[in-house]
């Protein structure tokens, strides 16, 4: 028998889902899901953010969240929007840094009050600092796919802020679809021509399900080579400055199929499923992941998820 083939999936529920709920979820509730999800299998994970507390009240306590956290097992990747950001999170015990810049001028203002070219200054100082602390930084892209101000984002301005990234030093590059827009023909044309130009840098994708596209998209990114996906437990999560119906892709929906297409993510399902559940009684409201209600194949473990189903 052949090994199964390794998928590596990045949690980035206790920041984009918790950044994005409306009221402030307690520290500890915070620790306890990040807790589970470790014990889950998870290996790398977007554990909270070292943001503005005036610009995202949710992630004031970054700190503590980090401090809490198990050491062991996970790579704990905090987001930071700056260098005062970066500092923080490393001051704080980081094993990584994940920098955000938005595709389009349009959103990259409305998120971080900042044009790209004023986030790209920042950024040489970043990578400096990240480097004399051993410690590597990824470059996350939003609205890679389309910008809900702007519209289409042309593919040149992604590959432009890519090479930014790469050549000052990224680790690996996330292109994300921050407001559901993308649908598979233009994921498979990003991939393709991330891929073709930027052949060494490891790459992620992170799909948000406004538009009910997600799974259709990450399938597309795996048949055209992705190996890394961003996912959120539940389904939570989403950008504070846009609308939405829909979080990000559940983990718990994303293991599932992808183990069953015979990749290993290194995640137990039912842990997951699990978790799930218990962020679901902490949050106190339906969440949007399928698997958490359906369960997995296996019957017996499936009536133990659904108890109305069988
Ligand atoms: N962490 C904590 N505090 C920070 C900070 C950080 N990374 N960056 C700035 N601040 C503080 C400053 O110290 C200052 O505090 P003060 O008012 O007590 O003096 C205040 O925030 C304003 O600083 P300034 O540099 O003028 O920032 P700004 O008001 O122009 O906002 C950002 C810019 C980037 C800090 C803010 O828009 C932000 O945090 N955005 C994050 C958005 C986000 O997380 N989106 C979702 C993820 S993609
Ligand atoms: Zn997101």
């Amino acid at each position: 028998m052949t090994a199964a083939r390794k998928i590596r999936i990045r949690e980035v529920g206790p920041r984009d889902g918790f950044q994005s709920w409306p009221e402030f979820v307690p520290t500890e509730r915070k620790l306890e899901v990040i807790r589970l999800l470790v014990e889950a299998g998870v290996q790398e994970m977007e554990t909270t953010s070292f943001v503005s507390p005036k610009a995202i009240p949710q992630m004031r306590d970054a700190a503590e969240v980090l401090a809490g956290v198990p050491r062991t097992g996970c790579i704990h990747s905090p987001l930071v929007p700056n260098l005062k950001g970066a500092t923080l999170a490393l001051d704080s015990g980081a094993d990584k840094l994940v920098v955000v810049i938005s595709a389009s001028d349009a959103h990259n203002v409305a998120n971080v009050r900042r044009t790209i070219n004023e986030s790209l200054s920042d950024l040489r100082a970043i990578f400096e600092l990240a480097r004399q602390r051993g410690k590597p930084v990824v470059g996350a892209m939003a609205v890679a796919f389309g910008c809900p101000y702007q519209g289409d984002v042309p593919e040149d301005d992604v590959y432009r802020l890519a090479d930014a990234y790469i050549s000052g030093g990224a680790a690996s590059v996330v292109l994300a679809d921050t407001t559901g827009m993308a649908t598979p023909p233009r994921v498979i044309r990003l991939v393709n021509g991330f891929a073709r130009r930027f052949p060494a840098t490891p790459y992620a994708l992170h799909f948000h399900n406004n538009r009910g596209t997600a799974m259709a998209n990450l399938y597309a990114a795996l048949e055209a080579g992705a190996d890394t996906f961003d996912a959120a437990l539940g389904g939570i999560g989403g950008c504070p400055n846009v609308p939405q119906a829909a979080g990000n892709l559940a983990t718990e929906d994303v293991v599932y199929m992808l183990e069953d297409m015979g990749w290993d993510t290194g995640i137990d399902l039912m842990k997951l499923i699990t978790a799930a559940l218990r962020l679901e009684a902490i949050l106190g409201q339906t969440l949007f992941g399928q698997v958490m209600k359906s369960g997995p194949r296996d019957p017996k473990l499936a009536a133990a998820v659904c108890r109305t189903c069988h």
